[in-house]
């Protein structure tokens, strides 16, 4: 991909502390350069697809991680602590760490409790990465099992994206990044979903519309973390798709990627409500421009189709039953209304609702591969 010359920069509010953004193309070589490389003291933590690449930049302060589910646990942010302390590292400096969100939750958390927390800086290289979970400052551990089980809020100090590291990234992981931005731009408004699509169009083959489409998504998404940093309010919309989304990647053990999940469970999310007559002319319209990207990106995944056909409905259900963003007796869901904003409207737990839920599940399959 050629280098960009576009250069962005903003700031996100935060309880922690402001911390900035910047989205330049190229800014990754030139951190390192600035850095002393291999003399810089402070350490390198990666995921370790990139390790040959780095050690040259790096050398002994180089922490590679495998970024699979398996390892984002407590025991490898203790090995990392160990490894911290081996090199030395003082609350004085600052980690580096380059990687999609695996890298992110690993160093959000190691760092936060480090010598009672160090600063860090990141820079994402998965599209999902840049687009949304860079920003907010939440980390996400897997425990016992438990997915995303523990966690707390350290955001990185400066946030680099360098959107290079776009280009290496396999088609799947694409499309879940460009799925989860369309859904944070619709949950934001019309006109932050029209400047999303109309640069997403373009971003395959012209770096300033990468650059724009990622700028979008994080300013959208920067609305909602900063008027409501802990999750109590209007930052829960940003869930569309999650609970239908997170229970398809349990029912497939996690065969397909988050964004892919979110994608579909969109659409799962838009038949319930349909099912239940929420949906009035004017969502309908408002949500067919979405529906038919989220449809256009699916149709790209390789083995989605045998893959949704595999998952079984029961543990779908028992995943999405578990929802931590349930009541004890009701779902709450993030699902369009008459006019197509977004609001969580809450339904009883019976056998009814149920049943309805996983038709919407079964409907989606149906409506992309027609
Ligand atoms: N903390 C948060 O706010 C938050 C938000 C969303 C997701 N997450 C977590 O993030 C994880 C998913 O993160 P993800 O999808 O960004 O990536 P990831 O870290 O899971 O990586 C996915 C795959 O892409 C590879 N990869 C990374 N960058 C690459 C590149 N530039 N080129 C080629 N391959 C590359 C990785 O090695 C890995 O194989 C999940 O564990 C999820 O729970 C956290
Ligand atoms: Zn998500």
């Amino acid at each position: 991909m050629a280098v960009s010359s576009e250069s962005d920069r903003f700031t996100i509010t935060s309880s922690r502390g402001d911390y900035e953004v910047v989205i330049e193309a190229g800014s990754f070589d030139r951190h390192m350069a600035d850095r002393g490389g291999a003399e810089g003291g402070a350490p390198l933590i990666c995921d370790a697809r990139f390790a040959e690449r780095f050690a040259p930049l790096a050398g002994d302060r180089l922490l590679p991680v495998e970024a699979t589910e398996h390892n984002k646990t407590i025991e490898t942010c203790a090995g990392l602590i160990a490894e911290l302390r081996r090199m030395g590292v003082s609350r004085k400096d600052v980690a580096t760490a380059v990687g999609g969100g695996i890298v992110q939750d690993l160093t959000t958390f190691t760092t936060s409790v480090y010598m009672r927390g160090i600063d860090w800086v990141y820079f994402p290289t998965t599209l999902l990465g840049m687009v949304d979970s860079c920003i907010g400052g939440k980390s996400a551990i897997n425990v016992a099992g438990y997915k995303n089980l523990a966690g707390n809020f350290h955001p990185p100090k400066r946030i680099h994206i360098d959107p290079t590291f776009v280009a290496s990234l396999a088609p799947d992981q694409r499309a879940g990044g460009l799925l989860e931005a369309a859904k944070i731009c619709f949950a934001r408004g019309d006109e932050a979903l029209d400047a999303f699509l109309d640069a997403a169009a373009r971003a395959g083959t012209d770096p300033a519309a990468l650059t724009a489409a990622i700028r979008t998504s994080l300013l959208s998404k920067k609305w909602f973390i900063e008027v409501d940093e802990f999750d109590r309010n209007e930052r829960l919309l940003l869930n569309f798709g999650h609970t239908f989304g997170h229970a398809l990647e349990s029912a497939v053990d996690f065969r397909i990627n988050h964004g892919v999940a979110v994608g579909v469970g969109m659409m799962a999310a838009f038949a319930f409500a349909r099912s239940k007559g929420l949906i009035g002319p004017a969502g309908e319209t408002r949500i067919a421009r979405l529906r038919d990207y989220t449809t256009g990106l699916l149709l790209t995944v390789d083995g989605l189709e045998e893959t949704l056909r595999d998952a079984s409905a029961e543990r779908f259900l028992a995943a999405f039953a578990s929802d931590k963003k349930h009541l004890r007796d009701a779902y709450v869901m993030v699902l369009p209304d008459a006019e197509g904003r977004l609001s969580r409207p809450q339904f009883p737990r019976n056998a009814a609702i149920d049943a309805a839920i996983i038709a919407a599940n079964d409907s989606v399959i149906r409506e992309i591969f027609r």
